[in-house]
Order: structure tokens, then sequence, then C-alpha cells
């Protein structure tokens, strides 16, 4: 456990200035701890007063929290709501005119979209979408570049009732068509291609791939939108472009009522299984989720300028860009770009562009940006910026004070925001006007959240010692289940090892003296590859699926950059390939995982073997191949291999 002792020696605090404390919409830690004390004397009135001061209701709810069918927990569900509505039209008579999106493409092109021009945006586009007979509780499958077409879409879906499926746009046809088929989605929504760091990926010919896999018989339309003038290869009935779909289209869109339980979206991310799963979430207590940690976390404040750097094709993009900073009537900035084109001070430029209040980004793009240009930011003006933040993996505290120094001027209180897809919202994290802050560590729960850390039997574990993260109550923005799968959701989520009654978030962390809480990682076969969650079990089938391959196993191995990156130990039908052989399969086979499933899950390294090291009852050795990837000595006990000589031939075979 080296890492906790590690870590633990982290004792620097970093409080928010007075100015920042005073002016925070949570002030100094009597603030925070006044939320805490309320939301544990009565839970329900907490969250239930919450929804009714952030959240516009069409029918109010009289009741908050809804536990009879635990753990398929009901919030507001007799409230009725439209998101979209919450997002936009709510907004219109205070700041119709105020800039929604100021979206910089690629090429550095800057459009102004008012919040009056999205709702019309949205209203057209919903109305084109009804035109093709999409109706509430359909499935929308949205495989698009980053910008405003992608938040309209989304927002049209959530005005007319239908569920989106946002699948990341460089995901492989594989992983789209296993989306578009486990959600039965009715209209796909594309465009010609892409434009990231210079670069053009043409998502029209991916999805006619992905619908030539076969499985997608519940598709109608697919809708294209024109991002560059290249023309898609293949045009047939299915397609429509985006364009001529809302050509004549009124401008308002009667929004469509919904329950606060009917489901808002699916986004489909990986577990311990190679099937990803469909996490679902809900209208009202997803909605409120955002909405409460823009206020908190966030700090939200009318002339604030957010720019969260995620891409829609994740939870992040879809809490922080797509719903939260629209439902409190933020200016945010929409980029459809990478942090290093043209040059690796395209952050730090955009920062002093738009005059940046509020910067959300992720630990590995920090550690590139330092890598790649550590004085950059020094050559910007970046004293717009007040509140920095960070998620999708533990930051270590060197990239945290460079980011505090160098970017922040020593002025910006930094949240490290720990939550999941599953969680929909910001969990743990400083309120910046309250926690002081220390590298490396989320810090505290939110007010109504209840973290804990236990051992096996569910009981907590004292401070400084390891365990697993648990939430003990519902939250409003939780998963409601996975799509299709209740059975999984309750035995992923809520396993009877705890009866039931804990959701256990898949983490191990611990707590310091201080009470503050530190990630250490996945408890399960899960990899954060630059903040992107990725199943082991998912690469291994991929690369089974290789006719040349007998068999394989994925493992994650510490990286300074991206935190983990992938390891394959390979066993082929053939015999082990050696020299420049060797070299072409490992090419060929990481191709091969980027086309299967995307280029973010190729193998960093191949290890090809005879076999791989298992036990005599046949289960291959994980911790073994950690140790041999990281180049560690091996202390396991290895007296129950069966095939110990193996373990040479491996450690000696990278590629
Ligand atoms: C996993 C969730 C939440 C949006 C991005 C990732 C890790 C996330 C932190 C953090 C340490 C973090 C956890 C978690 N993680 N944020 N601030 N500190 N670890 O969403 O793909 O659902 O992955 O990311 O391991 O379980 P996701």
């Amino acid at each position: 456990m080296g890492t906790i002792d590690s870590v633990l020696k982290e004792n620097r605090l970093f409080p928010p200035t007075d100015d920042f404390r005073v002016k925070a919409n949570v002030s100094g830690m009597d603030g925070y701890n006044a939320l805490c004390d309320k939301a544990n004397a009565d839970y329900a009135g907490f969250w239930g007063e919450l929804a009714r001061e952030l959240v516009s209701w069409k029918t109010p709810f009289t009741k908050v929290l809804n536990e009879d069918n635990a753990p398929f927990f009901k919030w507001f569900e007799d409230g009725v709501l439209n998101v979209s509505y919450n997002c936009l039209d709510r907004h219109l008579d205070a700041r119709g005119d105020k800039t929604a999106i100021i979206f910089e493409a690629d090429d550095g092109a800057v459009t102004n979209v008012t919040y009056r021009d999205l709702y019309t945006r949205v209203c057209q586009f919903a109305n084109g979408l009804k035109s093709l007979g999409v109706q509430k509780g359909d499935r929308v499958v949205i495989y698009m570049p980053h910008g405003v077409e992608a938040v309209t879409a989304m927002q049209a879906c959530a005005r007319i009732g239908a569920i989106h499926s946002v699948v990341f746009g460089g995901f492989s046809a594989g992983a789209l068509r296993d989306r578009i088929q486990d959600a039965a989605a009715k209209v796909v929504i594309t465009a010609n291609e892409t434009v990231r760091g210079g670069k053009t990926t043409p998502l029209k010919a991916i999805t006619d791939e992905a619908m030539s896999l076969g499985g997608c018989d519940s598709v109608q339309k697919i809708v294209v939108f024109q991002r560059t003038q290249n023309a898609p290869e293949k045009w047939d009935a299915l397609n429509i472009w985006w364009h001529d779909l809302i050509q004549g289209q009124a401008s308002e869109c009667e929004p469509e009522w919904m329950s606060a339980e009917d489901p808002l979206f699916i986004l489909y991310t990986s577990g311990s299984t190679g099937k990803p799963k469909g996490i679902q979430h809900s209208t009202g207590g997803y909605f409120l989720g955002t909405q409460v940690t823009m206020k908190w976390v966030f700090d939200y404040k009318e002339n604030d300028v957010y720019w969260c750097t995620a891409d829609v094709g994740w939870i992040t993009g879809h809490s922080y860009i797509a719903y939260g900073p629209l439902g409190i009537g933020a200016t945010q900035v929409v980029f459809e770009g990478v942090p290093t084109y043209p040059d690796a001070s395209r952050f730090w430029s955009m920062i002093e562009k738009h005059k940046v209040t509020t910067f959300y980004t992720a630990p590995t793009a920090i550690r590139s940006l330092i890598k790649l240009g550590g004085d950059l930011p020094k050559k910007h003006d970046l004293s717009s910026l007040r509140l920095l933040g960070t998620v999708g993996e533990p930051i270590n505290p060197e990239a945290w004070m460079w980011y505090y120094e160098v970017v922040g001027g020593s002025r910006c209180p930094i949240v490290d925001t720990w939550w999941q897809t599953e969680t929909g919202a910001n969990m743990i994290a400083p309120l910046p006007g309250a926690a002081p802050t220390k590298p490396g560590s989320c810090t505290l729960p939110l007010p109504g959240i209840m973290a804990d850390i236990v051992d096996e039997s569910g009981a907590p574990v004292e401070a400084g010692k390891g365990g697993f993260l648990v939430i003990s109550k519902p939250w409003p923005s939780m998963v409601r289940t996975i799509w299709g799968d209740p059975d999984r959701f309750k035995k992923t989520y809520f396993p009877e090892d705890y009866n039931g009654k804990l959701y256990l978030a898949g983490d191990s962390a611990h707590r310091d003296e201080n009470g503050y809480i530190w990630i250490m990682g996945r408890i399960d076969d899960v990899l954060n590859v630059s903040g992107h969650r990725l199943g082991t079990m998912e690469i291994e089938s991929a690369l089974v699926a290789n006719p040349l391959v007998a068999e394989a196993a994925v493992v994650g191995k510490p990286h300074d950059i991206k935190g983990e990156s992938v390891v394959a130990y390979v066993v082929l039908k053939n015999a082990r390939p050696e020299g420049d052989d060797a070299k072409r399969i490992a090419k060929e086979l990481r191709e091969w995982v980027a086309h299967e499933i995307g280029k973010i899950a190729q193998p960093d390294e191949i290890r090809f073997g005879d076999n791989l090291p298992k036990t005599r009852s046949g289960k291959i050795m994980r911790r073994l191949l950690r140790d041999i990837a990281k180049g560690a000595e091996i202390t396991a006990d290895t007296s129950t291999l069966e095939n110990p000589a193996i373990l040479d031939q491996l450690r000696q075979s990278a590629i």
C-alpha cells in the first residue's frame, strides 16, 4: 500500500482567499457545515427545497423520495417538467440576448450563439425530429463532432422527450453498432466529418459501416450535419441532411411535459465485463444534480464565462456542457478542437481571448501541457480566471501545484471533482469558497452526499486505511438502471455483500486525519486512460476476435501523462512471433483494436507469449501481469502457477 503512505505526506493546505470566500455561493466552512447539517436533519426536505429553488416545474412534486422498490429509487416522481424548457425557455425573458455558447472551431473561427438563437435552433431541430416520427421515449443516437449542433441535438431530444444516447466521435463502427443495437435507436444523428487538430474523421462513413455490420434494423433515418465541404461517399434513402430537415420548420416547439422519472438519456460506459453498460439517467433528479453543483462547486455567477473542455461524448460533456451551464443561464465556451493544436498554448490563448473565469479540464490534459510547454501560460493574460477544476482521475500533486500557480496565479481555488457516469453530477469536491484544498485530494463529500469508505463487510474503515468507496443514501442524480438490464444494475452497484444497501462506486479510497478523501484507483477490471474508462474485458474480446489471436489478457500500467496505459499480453494461434514479425503483428493488432473499439483503446504495449500465467484452476494471474508490465519485482506467490517459466518470457517480450 505504498501509494497511501506517499500521498499522506501531502499536507499543504490552500484555503480560498478572503475575497473569494466572501463572494462565494457557499461561504466558509460554516456555510458548508450548515448545509450538511440540514441534509442530515431532514434528507428529503433538504433535496426537496433545492429542487423547488433550482428547477422550474410544470407541475410541482408532492413527494421527494420513494424508496419502496430500492435500489430502484424514485425522486420527485409526481413532478412534471422539461429539461430543455429549463435550459432555454426560462431564460428568454431575462437572458434572451445573453450569449449561451461561444463556439470556437478547430481552425479558430468563433460563433456566438445567444439563448434566443439556441432556443430557435433547438425548436426547429426538435420539430425536424418529430417530422421523422420521433416520439417521447424513442431512442436517438448522437454520433457527432463536439459543437453547437451536438448540444442542439441533445436539447432537441430532451424537448420532445426522446432519449438520447451520445456516442463519442472517437469510437469505432463496431462500438457504434453495439450502442445503436442495444438501445434500438430509431434515428442516428451524425455529421459528414469531424475536424480535430487539423485532421478529419469521416463520421458518416463510419456510421454506414456500423449499419452494414447488421443489427441496426431499428434505425429509420440518419440525419447528417454538414460540417465540412467534403461530400459523403454513400448516400441513400435512410439519409437526410440536417439543413434539409430543419428547412421550413417552425421556430417554436411546445416542450413535451415529462415525469421527473422519465429517462432523459442513456450513456454507455465500461464495466468489468465485455459489454458496455447503458447508464440510464432521469429527467428531474439528474437535472437538479447539474444545477446544484453549478451553484456550489462551480460557484456560478451571472457574469462568468465558463469553459469545460470535455467532449459531449462523455458524462462531463452532458452534465457540464449540455445541461448544467445552460440550465443555470451561463455563458460558456464550447471548443471543437484539441489542446495541442495549432500548438500547446491553445487553451491559454482561448482563456485570454474569451476572458474565461471558470475553467474545468482533466489531469491528463494538464500533464501533457506541462510537458509540451510549462511556461506557455505565462505568455498569456489569464487574469480573468477565478476558479479552476479537474475531473476524470486523481491529479498528482506536482500537476496540481503547476495548475494552481502557473495557470491560476495562486489566486484561484481548484475544485478536484470526483464523480462518475453513474453519479450524474459531482459528488466529492471542495466547495471553493469553503474547503481549504489539498493537492491530490477531492476533499469532502458535497452536502447531501453520504460518502463512506468501508471494508469487505461494509464497516467504515479508520482514517489512513484504504477501503471501498460507497454512497450510503440515494441521491437525486444517481443512475436509475442499466438500460435493458436491471439485474446487472442491482448486482453491480448494490451488491449483496452489502445487503443491497450501499452504492458501490468501484473505486478504492482512504480518508486522511482531516476527513479528506483520496481516491486510489479502480477496484474492478476497469482502466482509466486519459480520464476515459475502458474495460480490460472489452479490449481482450476485441483482440480475441482477431483471427490470429488465441488468447489475450489486458492490464493497466502507470503512465506519466495518460494516468494509465494499456498493456496487452497476447497468445497467437500460430507460434510466438519474434523480431520484425512480432512488430508487424503488433501493429496489425493495434490497428485492429482501434477499428474494433476506437483509438483510445489501442494497446500501448503488446507482449507475445507461448501462453499466459495461469493458476492450476485456469485463472489468469493478472496481478503478475501488472507487475511485469511495470517492470516491478514479482512479489506475489507464484507457487500456484501452472507454468512459472512463462514469466521470464513475458518479461522480455515488450513491443
Ligand atoms: C471514474 C469514473 C466523472 C467524469 C469523468 C469520468 C475516476 C473521476 C476523479 C477524481 C480521482 C476520479 C474514478 C471514477 N475519477 N473523477 N476527481 N479523482 N478519480 O467518468 O468515465 O464514469 O469514470 O473516474 O475512478 O470511478 P467515468
